[in-house]
């Protein structure tokens, strides 16, 4: 039978403005890095984007290389759109990137022109859509003159292949001669996405969150849960069947006992606010409405419940902020830190 939306999709959603656009994200977005490869059955594939479209959650975030193998997931999105989710393009905003390895040799990867327009062209193709709502540079290239890289985002949205343009990953200085790029050209860096999350501060630390604001940009953290580790998953030691347990991109080797036990205090603090740990670490993502979405992943449809229940609670005392910066002080984990070094 095919897939019938929830009538109370919006009741209880939370849509914040993208910046100062006329854009609105839902406060929880849902990215398919993970688990939509062809590692992944397609029924769980779909009971994923059932339910997140049935919370109120109307973003997905892609890129070509998101799978494995590369490009998979974009078109399992293809399919689950053209199956199911057909008439429902206008109620949606889809999104893909390109900067990471995507072909080989020289024109499959960073920020030349040739590379983000061939790359959108093929993410469009995989996924059957006829346009994608943003487009990302998925990093910064040092080699590649910014003034190309924001020219092709340019040109992907005046040629119709996206509506908006964003950046990934740029640290604050790079996005300030993005966004002045891109706004000479007319066509406006409507969004940032950084990683961002209890244990990785670095948009705090380097400037960019205020930045954003400055620039009036709107803002989607990614991996507001630490991959799993801001959950209940890692509580007992590594569980079979998690990330960590599958030599991706959690390395096992960050979840020293040191570590678990500051995750078990940070739960009991979750726990005292009526909360899961995920539903805290989400909570502080958007706790002070600097950040227009957390960009979560999941692998069941009950973690996408879980993490929308977040909305319920997003303030915290000023005595429950200093303990979680007391908790998760020893940590700092961002791999992404090389992209937003250059
Ligand atoms: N721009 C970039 O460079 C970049 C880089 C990375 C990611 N992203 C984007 O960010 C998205 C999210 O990344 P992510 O998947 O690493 O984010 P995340 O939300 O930090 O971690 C998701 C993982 O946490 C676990 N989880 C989620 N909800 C849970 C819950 N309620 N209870 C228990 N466990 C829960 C699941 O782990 P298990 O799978 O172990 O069950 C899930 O796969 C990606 O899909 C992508 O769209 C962008």
């Amino acid at each position: 039978m095919s897939y019938i939306p929830a009538e109370t999709r919006y009741d209880k959603m939370i849509y914040n403005r993208c910046g100062k656009t006329g854009l609105k994200l839902p406060a929880i977005s849902l990215g398919l890095w993970h688990n939509f490869g062809d590692d992944t059955p397609h029924q769980t594939k779909q009971a994923i984007l059932h339910t997140a479209f049935d919370l109120g959650i109307t973003h997905f975030d892609i890129a070509n290389n998101y799978g494995p193998p590369a490009g998979s997931a974009e078109t399992a999105f293809g399919r689950i759109m053209a199956e199911d989710f057909r008439d429902l393009r206008d109620e949606m905003i889809i999104s893909s990137k390109a900067g990471y390895h995507m072909w080989n040799g020289p024109y499959g990867e960073w920020g030349s022109r040739k590379y983000l327009v061939a790359s959108c062209d093929q993410s469009l193709k995989r996924t059957g859509l006829e346009y994608f709502d943003i487009f990302y540079s998925h990093r910064f290239d040092p080699d590649t003159p910014l003034e190309e890289t924001m020219g092709a985002l340019d040109y992907i949205v005046r040629s119709g292949r996206a509506l908006y343009a964003g950046i990934s990953s740029y640290n604050s200085q790079r996005t300030r001669e993005a966004a002045a790029i891109l706004k000479d050209l007319g066509t406006p860096c409507i969004i940032h996405q950084p990683s961002y999350n209890i244990l990785n501060r670095w948009v705090e630390t380097d400037g960019l969150k205020e930045t954003m604001a400055d620039l009036g940009m709107g803002s989607i953290a990614f991996v507001p849960l630490a991959q799993g580790m801001l959950t209940n998953k890692y509580l007992k030691g590594i569980p079979s069947g998690s990330r960590a347990s599958q030599g991706k991109s959690l390395d096992p080797g960050v979840l020293t006992d040191h570590a678990v036990a500051s995750l078990n205090k940070l739960n009991d603090l979750a726990a005292s606010r009526g909360q899961t740990l995920a539903q805290m670490a989400l909570a502080w993502v958007l706790r002070d409405g600097g950040i227009t979405s957390a960009l979560i992943g999941a692998s069941k449809p009950e973690q996408v419940t879980d993490c929308v229940g977040a909305l319920a609670n997003l303030s915290f005392t000023a005595a429950e902020l200093a303990e979680i910066d007391r908790i998760s002080l020893e940590r700092d984990i961002n791999l992404w830190a090389k992209s937003s070094a250059d």
